[in-house]
């Protein structure tokens, strides 16, 4: 059990998420009354998708949580008993919280790890069977590359999950009207310069979100052999109800 001047200084300050605490409280969350089902239903989705490809016990597995926060999703991995946990983000103050979290919560397994997810190379995360990655892909500038690195250290099985936008399909000329192709898909530009500062905003600024359909085509295209599109509970998070966010499990096998 932890500290209870540390419990306090928990309890005392608001959270992204909104952590049960072991001593039956819960954080206060920043987000508007409503918006914190976002996170209650990715949650039930995931853990829906993991009890049917990992089950309940994980303790031969290893995970990795891409763009980690303040380890809300790694540390209710952590409940799974995965052997270890490698919780990823850019942000140095998010993983200084999700350390924090994990000693209130008496989680051990979960290691903190600082890196641009844009820059970082395969080697530095290592190969996890599972990896998450949820509400990042729509906050970088190099989509493509960040889900081959995502395909490169997952063994088994990818939950992701990002805002899309609407699909654009069609026959273009290329290099000349004689010579056409199919569009596969597209993304959609969003300006996120001025909010580099925003502890939930990319770090660079220039934001792809992909449609749908293109989000599936890449995953098939950078490797994973099944793809999954997962559906929201029909009283969920209305952006993932309304098709606005969407979640896949992408399987390597
Ligand atoms: C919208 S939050 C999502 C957090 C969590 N995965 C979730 O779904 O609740 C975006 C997270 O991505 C992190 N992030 C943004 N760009 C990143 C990058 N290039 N490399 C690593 N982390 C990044 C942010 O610091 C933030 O924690």
């Amino acid at each position: 059990m932890a500290e209870p001047a540390t419990l306090e200084r928990v309890r005392s300050r608001p959270w992204f998420y909104e952590f049960d605490l072991p001593d039956g409280t819960r954080t206060r969350t920043t987000l508007p009354e409503g918006v914190e089902k976002i996170h209650t239903t990715r949650l039930e989705m995931m853990e829906r998708a993991l009890d049917a490809c990992v089950g309940k016990d994980c303790s031969a597995l290893t995970a990795v949580d891409l763009a980690c926060h303040q380890g809300w999703f790694a540390l209710h991995l952590a409940r799974r008993n995965f052997k270890s946990i490698l919780a990823v983000d850019a942000r140095a103050e998010h993983l200084a919280d999700a350390q924090l979290m994990a000693d209130v919560l008496g989680v051990r397994t979960m290691k903190p790890l600082q890196l641009d997810i844009e820059d970082a190379r395969a080697g530095e995360i290592g190969v996890h069977d599972v990896t998450l990655m949820l509400g990042l892909l729509y906050h970088l500038e190099n989509p493509v590359r960040v889900l081959r690195l995502a395909r490169a250290v997952t063994r088994r099985m990818m939950v992701i999950e990002t805002q899309v936008v609407p699909h654009l399909s069609g026959i273009v000329d290329w290099g000349s009207w004689r010579f056409q192709r199919p569009m596969m898909g597209n993304f959609g530009i969003i300006d996120e310069t001025e909010e580099t500062h925003a502890s939930e905003a990319s770090v660079h600024g220039i934001c792809l979100a992909p449609s749908i359909e293109t989000l599936e085509w890449l995953l098939r295209r950078v490797g994973f052999r099944r793809v999954e599109r997962l559906q929201p509970p029909p009283d969920g998070y209305e952006q993932l109800v309304a098709q606005k966010r969407v979640m896949f499990v992408a399987h390597v096998d």
